[in-house]
Order: C-alpha cells, then structure tokens, then sequence
C-alpha cells in the first residue's frame, strides 16, 4: 500500500518559549522541521509527506522545503489542537494513499533505522505506536497534591510517534471524534476510544520530543554524537 506521512507542525510551542513556533528553531544549523521531514524524504517506501502548519507559517514552511528541495511535500494549514491538524492532514493526501504515519514536527532525531524497524514490525497492524518503557515511577494524584495510586511500571509505556494506520481507520476516528467534539492527546487515543485494537512497537530513546529548552539542548548534543560517529 502507498505510505503517506503527516507531519503536524502548527503548534505554537508555548513550553519552549522563543517566542514563535519552535520547528524553526536550528540544531546544527539547520531547522528542526527540516531534519524531520528530511527522514521521510530519504525513505524509499514514503511516497508523500503532508506538512502542517499554522496559518502564519506557511510562507516560513514553503521557503524551508523549497530551500532543501524536498519534493514529496505538500503544506496545509493547521487547526487550534494537533487533533484538528492532523485532521486536516489526513485530508491533504492523495486519494492513492491508503496506509498513513503520523509524526509530530518535533521529534527531529527519528533515525531511518528505527522508522524503518518501525514499518517492519507494523505491517501486520492496522493501528501501531512508537512507545518506551518509563524510567520514572509514575503516580496519579489528586488536584491537592495527594496521592491515589501508584501505578505498576511494567505496564507502563511512553508513547511517541511515528504512529501508522490504515487509512480508513484513521480518517473514520478523526470523523467521530470531531462529529462527538472528543479531543485525544495521540492519534492513537481516537482508535482506543472507538474500541480498536492499537499496537505497540519498542521505540528509542534518542526519539525525543523536543518540548522545553533543556530538550533543544539534548537534541543539539545527540545529533552531534551522531555525526562525530558517522565521521569516523
Ligand atoms: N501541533 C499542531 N497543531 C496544533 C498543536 C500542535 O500541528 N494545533 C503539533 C506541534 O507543532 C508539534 C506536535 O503537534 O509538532 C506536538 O505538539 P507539542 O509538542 O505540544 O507542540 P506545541 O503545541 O507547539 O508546543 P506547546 O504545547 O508547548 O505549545
Ligand atoms: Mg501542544
């Protein structure tokens, strides 16, 4: 089936506070939007990579894959949650495409390796998830600060993205929620709330979300190990 990918892209980063969206700003010298959609540029089993952006970015974003001549992309204009973006995403490829992976803008140190991994051991599934087992303890507490529960680690999984899913599933989950006004934090969560079964894939730790200034740093720090190693 052809893979399509969509890359929501229109958030504000608010936790990173620059001051404008965070996908501009530069790791290595270059912007972290660009090392994101460069992956699935080199990728031979991607055929079309739908960008998404805010309104106000799109010129930046229109320069920036015009500058890096990646030409399997095609831009449109975000909503006000990353539901609604990749809501419209999805709608933006063509009707070719019937098996899509969604991947957030900000998670720019997906390797070729790992997403390659990824449709490997997804292809078997209709709806699969990059997750990692958490290092932390993880409890639930009230608004008070009071703790209800521990919840048992083992069973715990980080989830990230890439996420794949058939196309009809996906278009069909993001149908009902908006049609029901259900907001998820994933895709992933729109599939799980209509009963679908969801997969989870091992994922890396360098997968990062680039989310506060400390991440931007950590970001900066492994593509440099990266390259350092691949230069000698
Ligand atoms: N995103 C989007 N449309 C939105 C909100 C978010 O396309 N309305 C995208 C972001 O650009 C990002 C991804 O979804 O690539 C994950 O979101 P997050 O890390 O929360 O980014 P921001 O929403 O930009 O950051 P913040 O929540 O700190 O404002
Ligand atoms: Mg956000």
């Amino acid at each position: 089936a052809k893979l399509g990918i969509v890359i929501p892209a229109a958030g504000q980063g608010k936790r990173m506070g620059a001051g404008y969206n965070k996908q501009f700003l530069t790791l290595m010298g270059e912007p972290m939007l660009a090392h994101t959609v460069r992956l699935f540029e080199q990728s031979s089993y991607v055929s079309e990579i739908v960008v998404v952006g805010a309104e106000a970015d799109v010129p930046i974003i229109v320069e920036l894959v015009h500058h890096h001549k990646f030409d399997k992309v095609k831009i449109c204009k975000g909503g006000v949650q990353r539901q609604d973006s990749v809501r419209a995403g999805v709608q933006a490829l063509s009707s070719a495409i019937q098996r899509i992976v969604v991947h957030d803008g900000a998670r720019p140190l997906l390797t070729l390796e790992d997403f390659h991994r990824f449709l490997d051991e997804t292809e078997k599934f209709k709806a699969a998830i990059m997750a990692i087992p958490v290092k932390d303890t993880i409890k639930q507490v009230h608004e008070t600060g009071k703790v209800i529960a521990t919840l048992t680690r083992e069973r715990l999984r980080a989830v990230q993205t890439p996420q794949i899913f058939d196309r009809a599933i996906l278009a069909e989950a993001h149908y009902q929620a908006v049609s029901a006004g259900y907001y998820g934090t994933d895709d992933a969560s729109l599939l799980e709330w209509m009963g679908y079964p969801v997969q989870v894939i091992e994922g890396s730790q360098e997968n990062i979300k680039v989310t506060t200034p400390e991440d931007l740093w950590l970001a900066e720090r492994i593509l440099a190990m990266r390259e350092a190693r691949s230069s000698t």
